[in-house]
């Protein structure tokens, strides 16, 4: 069978025509699904480096394209064994697609109504293991958890409407009841 050449610059191209043509966030992940899984899978994207991790944040995270404006952002996140995020909430639509070994997301629901800044009641929603070429998206205020529960290191190919750092998105602390903003270290 012939390897799918399909390249981290044809990605960019089909997201620019996405984000052209379609407006409601929905429809957007929809028709960027199959093409992360694609990209998740062609894998000569790939370079040694991008499985840096930083041994503080738990993971590694390599941006890989965001327009001048810092939408469409593309990343390869790497996870260090038995190390991941708090629960977290991206403010932009986000479609994740496995690239190297399993990653556990759990996903919460927000019971409160935001109103009360600093405060989030949220309840477990479920868990699910996602492998090489498995996708996972949400909407900007869907909430989860993602964790490497195998012992070596994982990879992950992440698109967001948005540059996660400048959303003003937040993380979560599920048992105390917390939001808090949410900046990741880049590598
Ligand atoms: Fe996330």
């Amino acid at each position: 069978m012939a390897k799918d050449l399909y390249t981290l610059s044809q990605y960019v191209v089909d997201l620019r025509t996405i984000a052209a043509e379609t407006q409601d966030d929905e429809a957007v992940v929809e028709r960027v699904r199959p093409l992360a899984r694609r990209l998740a899978l062609s894998k000569d994207w790939v370079d040694p480096r991008y499985y840096t991790c930083d041994e503080e944040q738990g993971f590694g995270v390599h941006l890989l394209h965001e327009e001048p404006d810092h939408t469409l952002a593309v990343f390869a996140l790497a996870w260090l064994p038995n190390r991941g995020t708090p629960a977290h909430d991206h403010g932009t639509w986000a479609v994740v697609a496995g690239v190297e070994g399993d990653e556990r997301n759990t996903f919460w629901k927000r019971l409160d109504d935001g109103s009360r800044p600093g405060h989030a009641e949220l309840k477990h929603n479920g868990e699910r293991v996602y492998g090489p070429g498995e996708v996972v998206s949400f909407l900007p205020s869907e909430i989860h958890t993602v964790w490497n529960h195998t012992d070596a290191i994982t990879l992950s190919l992440h698109t967001y409407g948005k540059h996660i750092n400048f959303t003003g998105r937040s993380k979560f602390d599920p048992e105390r009841g917390t939001a808090t903003p949410y900046i990741v270290k880049e590598e």
